[in-house]
């Protein structure tokens, strides 16, 4: 490798232009312009360019071959510009021969730059492409030109990039407000925000009602609300948690409902809707929308007072035998209760009169009787499926005389003339079908059509028309203690 020699004086001379073109006012001992300034040395500094050891300075500056490679031309419009070729060269260790060219960076200087090798390996790597020889110096100008296209180059793409943040804001927009219009639950179709309303004026001409402003609306996410029951019984004390679907437009909980009881001496109501039963008695809970009360439902709530008399259980004075609340032997009311009968005899007549026979094929049952009965099922079946359609001994209505089997005990019965009368009718008389096919679950029997419980007209035909089981309208489950015993 051919090397040149600078002397002190043109290291000085090219200290000072590069000081000058660096911006400093004279010479300095700045590393950070030293650095520049040996970037500049001859024009530039090859990649492979090392102090390569931090003996006390003595470097050359050391011409590479200039070869075909380009040069860089000067700028017409920078004079300034030094006029020479540039030259590209690198830092050697030098004899004492190269004293001269050391003497330009003071011995301290250059050994503290020495000491951050980190520092040249980074600069080096940085701007490999730069000092690469195979690329053309770049002239001041040119530097300048790049730094302004550069400075172009990210104006451009923090514009793109406002674009498309204030894009994806403005799609966020849009998508909450269609979500706000599209987004109906649950099942309800979906409802616009706002109906053009339409009348007709004094001469008869249709005419548009103009909307109300929208400032002037009251913001409602809730649209309906609708209770999955409309009546309730809760025994005293007890509790019960009410459940009601909402029709909305977008978002909402349960946490925008606001409960209120009519009468809290009868039934409090919880902030979660929780019925809390008080003292015997009726009264109405009201759910609505906290944003806007005029959307709203009501439930029916009938507290229940329950007691036992000689072994019986009565919820306002209704008998109630099933599952969870039984008799023991000693109740016997010998047959039908006179008023049972009295009503399946009427009853009986009149759909004689429409040419049906219906029948008593089992009435009254005592805990002895049913007690053989229940037994030869479970011989058969097992307790587990006997309990799904036979009542254990002393927890069968038909030991209170208030139940009646008629016709055939089979499910055939359900398809005759006699079952769709009974069916139709029996609440004329006092009765209602027991154990329905839609009530399994709460019952705890199958369907039954032909067990019909006696239980008077007023509240056969409310139950009838509730369309519910005797459970649900006084408020009661219907479950054994425990396994049959056997
Ligand atoms: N079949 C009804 C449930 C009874 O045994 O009383
Ligand atoms: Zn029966």
């Amino acid at each position: 490798m051919e090397g040149k020699n600078m002397s002190e004086k043109e290291f000085q001379e090219l200290q000072k232009r590069l000081a000058s073109e660096l911006g400093a006012t004279e010479p300095t001992e700045d590393d950070e312009v030293i650095e520049e300034m040996l970037r500049h040395e001859n024009g530039a500094v090859r990649p492979a360019v090392r102090l390569r050891n931090a003996a006390p300075l003595n470097v050359e500056f050391i011409q590479e071959p200039q070869e075909e490679k380009p040069q860089a031309q000067p700028e017409k419009e920078q004079p300034e510009e030094p006029a020479a070729p540039v030259t590209r060269g690198k830092y050697e260790k030098v004899t004492e021969d190269g004293a001269a060219a050391s003497a330009a960076l003071s011995a301290p200087k250059a050994d503290a730059l020495l000491r951050k090798p980190g520092k040249y390996e980074k600069i080096t790597e940085e701007q490999e492409g730069y000092f690469n020889p195979d690329v053309p110096k770049e002239t001041a100008s040119e530097r300048r030109k790049r730094a302004k296209r550069n400075a172009q180059i990210t104006r451009i793409v923090i514009g793109l990039a406002a674009v498309f943040v204030i894009g994806l804001g403005a799609g966020l927009i849009v998508n909450t407000l269609q979500s706000k219009d599209n987004d109906v639950t649950p099942g309800g179709e979906n409802q616009p925000a706002m109906s053009v309303q339409t009348g007709t004026d004094a001469e008869g001409n249709t005419v548009t009602i103009p909307a109300e402003d929208p400032a002037d609306e009251v913001e409602c996410n809730i649209l309906g609300i609708n209770p999955l029951e409309s009546f309730v019984a809760v025994l005293e004390g007890g509790t019960h948690p009410l459940q009601v679907s909402m029709t909305t437009k977008g978002t909402a909980s349960a946490g925008d409902l606001q409960w209120e009881s009519s009468d809290t001496a009868v039934a409090e109501i919880t902030m979660d809707g929780i019925i809390q039963a008080v003292g015997a008695g009726e009264c109405t809970i009201t759910v609505s929308a906290k944003d806007d009360p005029s959307v709203s439902a009501e439930v029916r709530c009938v507290v229940r007072h329950m007691e036992e008399r000689d072994g019986v259980t009565y919820v306002d004075d209704i008998l109630l035998l099933n599952k969870t609340y039984g008799v023991d032997e000693s109740y016997n009311p010998g047959g039908l209760t006179a008023e049972t009968q009295a009503a399946f005899d009427e009853l009986r007549a009149d759909a004689m009169e429409e040419g049906l026979d219906i029948y008593i094929s089992s009435g009254f049952r005592s805990y002895y009787d049913q007690d053989i009965i229940y037994n030869n099922y479970t011989e058969i079946y097992g307790w587990e499926v006997s309990d799904t359609f036979s009542a254990r001994p002393g927890h069968s209505e038909h030991q209170s005389g208030l139940a009646i089997d008629v016709n055939t005990i089979d499910d055939a019965f359900a398809d005759t003339p006699e079952a769709a009368w009974l069916k139709e009718h029996c609440a004329d008389y006092g009765f209602i079908i027991r154990y329905a096919a839609d009530k399994v679950d709460i019952t705890g029997y199958k369907y039954e059509p032909w067990h019909i419980r006696y239980v008077g007209k007023e509240i056969a035909a409310e139950l009838t028309e509730l369309g519910i089981s005797l459970e649900e309208y006084l408020g009661v489950d219907s479950v054994y203690a425990e396994d049959w015993q056997g």
